[in-house]
Formats: C-alpha cells, structure tokens, sequence
C-alpha cells in the first residue's frame, strides 16, 4: 500500500499555543520520524511526504531557512538510521532551487539506501504536481524531437515513467491534516483513483495511533477504478 500525507497545520498548532510558527515544524519534523517508523508494521510499504511545495517559497524569508535548517537537520540526524532500518529513501521535486549542500545530502541519501528494500520514503521538497507534468512533458518532448518517440505512442504510462515516481506505484490513499479539503498541487497525475482522507488534526498531533484509525477505516472502503462491482453487475443482469 502507498500512502501519500499532506502534512499541514504546523503553523496553526504552535500559534494556538503561542509559540513561533518555526516551533511547529520542529514538533511536526518529530511526527515524521514517528509515522515513517510505523509504516512498515502497519502495512504501508510506499510513504510520500509533501515536505515542501513550489509554492512554498512565497513564505517569510526566515520561515524558509528555518525549514531548510530542518531538512538538513532530519536529513544528517537520521542518515544512518534511515539506512540501518533498510528504508529506501528517494526525493519528488526540482532540486535545482535548493542550496547545494542540501542538494548533496539529498544525493547521498539516495545512493546510500538505494539497495535497501524496506520501507520506500518519498520526501516532496520543492515538488508541485504541476511543475512535475511540465518537467515530465519536457522530457517526452525532447525525446519526440529526437525522434525516439513518436507522439502518437504516447500513452498514460510514457507519462508514468518520466515522472519523479517512475516505476512506483500510485498512492491507494491521500491523507491530509488539519481540516482542509484540498490536494494543493500533491501528486496531480498519480491521484487520479486515490482515496482521500482529511483529519481535523493538525500534523504536529497526527499521532501513530491517529494513522492507525486512518488506516483501518481505509480498508473498508470498496474501490472501483471506475468499474461496475461484480456483485452490482450481477444484480442488473
Ligand atoms: C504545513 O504546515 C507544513 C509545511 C509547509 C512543512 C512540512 C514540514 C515538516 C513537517 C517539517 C519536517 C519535514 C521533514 C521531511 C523532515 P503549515 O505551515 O502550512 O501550517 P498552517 O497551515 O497551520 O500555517
């Protein structure tokens, strides 16, 4: 199963509680070292994390720093951890906008859990659906000039393979935190037959035992893919 988490609130969980917005990504970056340790044993095998959006950037200058210096943080914290733990870490995005160390850190990261077979951790920084389709079809585009592809042969799956998740599976299911019903550019294409669930809670209160009652009411939910249920069909026969 791959899940896909929109983790959003930090901001609105510190200022209930008076306390700098920064405060709320620190106690959310805790939360993801929480909810990527549960995963496996609770049967998710692919977790993507929207860390940090295109859009993003418009935030305050020392709001930005203050997440990079957490990216950093979690990134050189957890390094070995990651790895000893056998999760396969790999980053969704442009990282082009992104300071060079943090560039390099992401690449280490990558090429060290590469072999790993475990948990797969997707991390969304700089990554906007949007911006993915164009980078995707600028790829597919070159390659029809070139004349390795001819554009009647491009199909949906020509598209899967030159995205960010190429050769991952879609997300079965989208959560997002704190009580707004949107997707806000996460995953476009590949959320084309997701479930969707949104908390009240904000991310800094999405505890493990949150995401197990997420979970499970997941698992009751009959999903069609735009199929006729073969008992439905049966009963208009
Ligand atoms: C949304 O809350 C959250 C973010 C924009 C950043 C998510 C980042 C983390 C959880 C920190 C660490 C992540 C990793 C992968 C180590 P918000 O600021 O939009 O909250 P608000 O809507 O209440 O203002």
């Amino acid at each position: 199963m791959h899940v896909g988490i929109i983790m959003d609130g930090n901001g609105r969980w510190a200022t209930r509680q008076h306390l700098a917005r920064l405060i709320g990504h620190k106690n959310g970056a805790k939360r993801v070292k929480e909810i990527v340790k549960h995963s496996p044993g609770a049967g998710v095998n692919t977790l993507t994390l929207y860390a940090f959006s295109t859009e993003n950037w418009k935030r305050a200058a020392h709001e930005v720093e203050g997440l990079m210096k957490l990216f950093r943080k979690y990134m050189r914290d957890n390094f070995d951890k990651l790895d000893e733990n056998n999760v396969r870490v790999r980053f969704l995005g442009d990282p082009a906008p992104l300071a060079a160390d943090i560039r390099q850190q992401m690449q280490d990261l990558t090429a060290l859990t590469a072999g790993n077979t475990g948990l797969n951790l997707n991390i969304a920084i700089n990554y906007g659906g949007q911006d993915e389709l164009v980078r995707a079809v600028q790829k597919i585009a070159q390659k029809a000039a070139a004349g390795e592809i001819p554009p009647a042969q491009i199909t949906t799956q020509t598209i899967d393979e030159h995205l960010d998740t190429a050769g991952q599976t879609d997300p079965d299911l989208i959560i997002r935190t704190a009580g707004e019903m949107r997707l806000s550019n996460f995953m476009t294409w590949q959320s084309a037959y997701s479930e969707l669930v949104f908390v009240e809670e904000t991310w800094p209160e999405f505890t493990p035992a949150l995401y197990d009652r997420v979970l499970s009411g997941f698992r009751t939910r009959t999903r069609r893919f735009g199929a006729v249920p073969a008992d439905m069909a049966r009963a208009a026969e």
